[in-house]
């Protein structure tokens, strides 16, 4: 005897009904029961798909983390200052399809919208931003997609950071997929700009806009001046180092040898 919560899952097509639902012509039950059956089908692709999105990020989180305690065994130093993850949500999907015009379903999400997993990567200087993109880029399993270097070219408004989407596989049971994931890379410097920049891009027009603009693009310049003069005087102190000989360098490494990994 089926119970009544059965009803959707169930592939017969013996159909117990509620008895409040009981009035109901049974062509139309049937006809309701087989659409409630398909959107809760797709409702669970979809959270599917959002679960591999997940996935995804965490390669690709993952490789950066493994990047970044790699560099700090070779070279005594991090690159990367923090790494953050996010995946978009549902009503920003959503959102976006809508202002494309395009259609809201689940093969127009993965085929229009390329930032679901997103990964910031933020660094003390700029040069570490191109070092860290380039080893990712270098892995095999890496599929560069677009690139967008907004520290060579910086948008009108002053933004800055270098952008990639690039397609990592992911390793389910019984498939592997290609994911999309896009990654900014910013000095913390242009992600400080940045955060607050975007509160001004969500603002409609208001008294003074354009000049909180024209305030932000020369912030923008004075940080890139600051993030640029702080590379060389980083270059500047590593040149000043001897160089160590072979056996300074072997008790060097023994001495990190019990460096807590990460
Ligand atoms: P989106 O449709 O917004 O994803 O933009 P796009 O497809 O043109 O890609 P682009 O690489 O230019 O921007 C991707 C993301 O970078 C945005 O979603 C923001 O998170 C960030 N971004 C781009 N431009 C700006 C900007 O001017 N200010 C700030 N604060 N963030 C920006
Ligand atoms: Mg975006």
């Amino acid at each position: 005897m089926k119970k009544e919560k059965d009803i959707l899952f169930d592939d017969s097509d013996e159909i117990m009904l509620p008895s409040t639902l009981a009035a109901i012509p049974s062509g139309l039950m049937n006809a309701l029961y087989h659409q409630t059956k398909k959107i809760m089908g797709r409702m669970v692709d979809y959270k599917e798909l959002r679960m591999i999105y997940a996935c995804a990020m965490k390669e690709i989180k993952t490789k950066f983390e493994i990047l970044n305690t790699d560099f700090s065994l070779q070279y005594h130093r991090n690159p990367i200052n923090s790494i953050q993850t996010r995946l978009k949500s549902t009503a920003s999907i959503i959102e976006k399809l809508v202002k494309m015009n395009k259609s809201v379903d689940i093969d127009s999400v993965s085929e229009n919208i390329h930032d679901i997993a997103g990964v910031r990567v933020i660094c003390s200087y700029i040069d570490d931003v191109y070092l860290v993109a380039e080893a990712l880029l270098k892995q095999d399993d890496i599929t560069l997609i677009t690139r967008k270097d907004y520290i060579a070219e910086p948008k009108e408004n002053g933004y800055r950071s270098l952008h990639l989407i690039v397609k990592v596989p992911v390793f389910l049971s019984e498939r592997r997929l290609e994911m999309e994931v896009e990654v900014q890379l910013r000095t913390i410097a242009m992600d400080f700009w940045a955060s607050l920049e975007h509160q001004l891009y969500y603002k409609t027009d208001f008294d003074g806009k354009g000049e909180l603009v024209d305030e932000l693009r020369r912030c923008a310049a004075t940080i890139n001046k600051t993030d640029v003069e702080m590379m060389l005087i980083r270059s500047k102190l590593e040149a000043l180092s001897d160089v160590p000989s072979e056996e300074e360098i072997l008790l060097e490494r023994v001495r990190r040898l019990d460096t807590p990994i990460e």
